[in-house]
């Protein structure tokens, strides 16, 4: 690793909606117009790692594999941090076939010092990486959903594995089944989130660890057009196309965003998070950032 952040994104070529497991997969929509969606994809995809890399990160792609049309969704593959990496283990069987493919790039990556270690989760946990578990750089700490997709069982195993503070949190609704659908820590310790999206219990859990002047919250037109599902480097925040009200709330409070076409990905309930998995995390104390 040469100090840059460093992203795995897996290439879009056999991208696809041919099922639905969220309320935002609309088969039919996809259907009625393939050929070019499946080409907005590969530029969407293509304007996203770009974005990365003017952002200063390094990314690595995997080849997509036909059949498994949401391996374009690497945040899904594993929970990584210092090296070791968790993989996932996913609730729906359409999704399953892509445990072995990314444990294999994994093992490759292991193989070229990217990573240090891959871990398999015990039989019967559910855990669908780090689309629901996000590490909290200025908290030192992981946040880690369970409801709509990882069981609640994950979260002992992800203590356990990495050794760190695991702050559990239930998601309430289908509509954002994942935790960065509705959940974006932000560098110097600001987090972006839609409160809606949590039990009463898990907004108890998060207010009692980010004070207001912390947080944002983004509104349901903002939570639904994916903008929270980002990536942060710094001060920039990497997006889907941003209603103008998110702008300007980012903005006041030092951020700067990066806008991305990801309609074709929306589609499929995902952006640019989820698009990628950074591999470089580390528990160490972050960079003083401060926004
Ligand atoms: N179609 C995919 C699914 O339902 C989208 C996953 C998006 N990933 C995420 N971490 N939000 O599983």
């Amino acid at each position: 690793m040469d100090g840059r952040p460093q992203f795995l994104m897996t290439d879009p070529a056999h991208f696809d909606i041919c099922y639905q497991i969220n309320p935002w997969m609309r088969p039919a929509d996809w259907d009625a117009d393939r050929a070019a969606c499946q080409q907005r994809a590969v530029a969407a995809s293509r304007a996203l790692k770009s974005a990365l890399r003017v952002a200063g990160a390094q990314v690595e792609t995997i080849e997509g594999v036909r059949g498994l049309p949401d391996l374009v969704f690497p945040a899904n593959a594993a929970v990584v941090l210092d090296g070791k990496v968790l993989v996932a283990s996913f609730r729906y069987p359409e999704r399953q076939g892509e445990e072995a493919v990314f444990r294999s790039a994994f093992m490759q990556l292991k193989s070229r010092g990217l990573v240090r270690e891959v871990v398999n989760l015990p039989e019967g946990v559910i855990q669908e990486g780090a689309g629901d578990c996000i590490w909290d750089a200025d908290r030192r700490l992981f946040w880690a959903a369970h409801g709509p997709r990882s069981s609640h069982s994950s979260i002992a195993v992800i203590r356990k594995t990495f050794g760190q503070e695991v702050v559990p949190l239930e998601l309430a609704s289908d509509r954002f089944y994942h935790l960065d659908t509705c959940f974006c820590p932000l560098a110097g310790g600001k987090l972006l989130f839609f409160p809606e999206a949590f039990t009463p219990a898990a907004l108890a859990e998060i207010y009692a660890r980010v004070p207001a002047a912390q947080r944002i919250v983004a509104t349901a037109e903002e939570a639904a057009a994916f903008c929270v599902n980002a990536v942060n480097l710094d001060a920039k925040v990497i997006m889907a196309r941003a209603p103008e009200t998110l702008r300007r709330k980012l903005q006041s409070r030092g951020y700067s965003l990066v806008e991305v076409d990801l309609d074709p990905f929306i589609l499929s309930g995902g952006a640019a998070y989820c698009m990628t998995l950074r591999l470089d995390r580390t528990s160490q104390p972050s960079s003083a950032f401060l926004a």
